[in-house]
């Protein structure tokens, strides 16, 4: 099934790159009267987001959005093709080798195995690399200097504030004791910040138990087994648990038991609080380093952008439901959701 469809997908993406357009959508120019100036510089970006959920949309969103706003007066008329990966790695490789292939004057990659596919394809190439929201951009192996990037790789990265969001359960729920740690160990983002959390909770007396997913069919099993083990669960910046947090989140309600999260998103599907970054501010600085560089910038001086505002977001629908008390938090604290379902 996967294999056929990254041949379907290899199909399409070669009419897309041979033909006119495909999967390509010109950013810069609006309907009969393009809006790019005269003699525009003509520049293709490869867009990859790894899979569809919540967060990842908006950033994608927000990313073209900018491009669009800012084209014209960078003087560089945009053609975005534009291809999710739907969470699997050969269709991640088959997509950015074909970007490759194709000679895109840019590869911009959303989340952190889409980046590292592009990296791996892009090396050698003289293709710059401009990745988006990958928490742990020294830990995916993308960069090793943060301030001058050595590689053609740069991009934006979500720090997750571990700190801050166990500050938070521990005023919310201060009866929890024990977490369940749900992630999927093969995403590096992941790992990254699941080794800050089981430090933080060693040195503060709690308990953990991990439940390891691999795709996101896996999820509602290992929340269920977790719910029945621990007072609350953790939810990293995964995006597999991400995809099926909708379901994550029910178990929980059900279990009348908090999930503490690191995106504004997976409250909105339910999760219980998070203490996070802004994904669309995240998008649009994606996208203003992409036009730095396709307008002659050198990669190396464009420095990875890590974003460290944080927001505190909180279900109000979910903290009702299990009987959480968040009466000391006002609209100047936090931004307030309902459950999107
Ligand atoms: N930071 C994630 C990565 O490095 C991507 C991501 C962005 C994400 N927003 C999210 C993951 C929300 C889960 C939920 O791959």
């Amino acid at each position: 099934m996967k294999k056929l469809f990254a041949v379907l997908l290899t199909i399409a993406m070669i009419l897309a790159m041979t033909a006119c357009g495909g999967g390509s959508t010109p950013v810069s120019s609006g309907g009969a009267a393009p809006s790019s100036p005269e003699g525009a510089k003509q520049v293709t970006v490869g867009l990859i987001q790894l899979m569809e959920h919540p967060s990842l949309d908006e950033i994608r969103a927000a990313i073209t959005a900018r491009l669009e706003e800012k084209s014209a007066e960078s003087g560089v008329s945009i053609q975005v093709n534009y291809q999710n990966a739907q969470g699997d790695t050969s269709t991640i490789n088959t997509i950015c080798q074909q970007f490759v292939a194709g000679k895109v004057d840019v590869i911009v990659a959303i989340a952190t195995p889409a980046a590292q596919g592009a990296a791996a394809a892009a090396e050698n190439s003289g293709i710059p690399v401009v990745f988006s929201a990958v928490t742990d951009p020294v830990a995916a192996g993308l960069v090793e200097n943060l301030e001058a990037p050595e590689g053609n790789i740069t991009g934006t990265s979500d720090a997750i504030p571990v700190e801050k969001i166990f500050a938070l359960a521990k005023e919310l729920t201060p009866e929890a004791q024990s977490f369940g740690l749900i992630y999927n160990t093969s995403e590096d983002n992941s790992l990254s910040v699941i080794a800050q959390v089981k430090g933080y909770l060693e040195g503060a007396g709690l308990s953990y138990t991990e439940g390891a997913v691999t795709t996101s069919a896996d999820v509602q099993t290992s929340a269920r087994n977790l719910l029945g083990k621990c007072d609350a669960l953790f939810v990293p910046i995964d995006n597999t648990v991400a995809s099926a947090m909708a379901v994550l989140a029910d178990e929980a309600i059900q279990a009348k038991k908090p999930v503490y999260v690191a995106a504004d998103s997976l409250v909105a599907d339910g999760g219980l609080a998070a203490v996070g970054v802004n994904y669309t501010n995240l998008g649009s600085q994606t996208a203003d380093m992409v036009l730095k560089i396709v307008t002659g910038t050198p990669v190396s001086q464009v420095p990875v952008e890590v974003l460290r505002d944080n927001n505190l977001v909180i279900n109000g629908d979910t903290a009702r439901a299990i009987g959480v008390d968040i009466s000391q938090y006002g609209p100047n604290d936090a931004t307030f959701v309902s459950s999107v379902a």
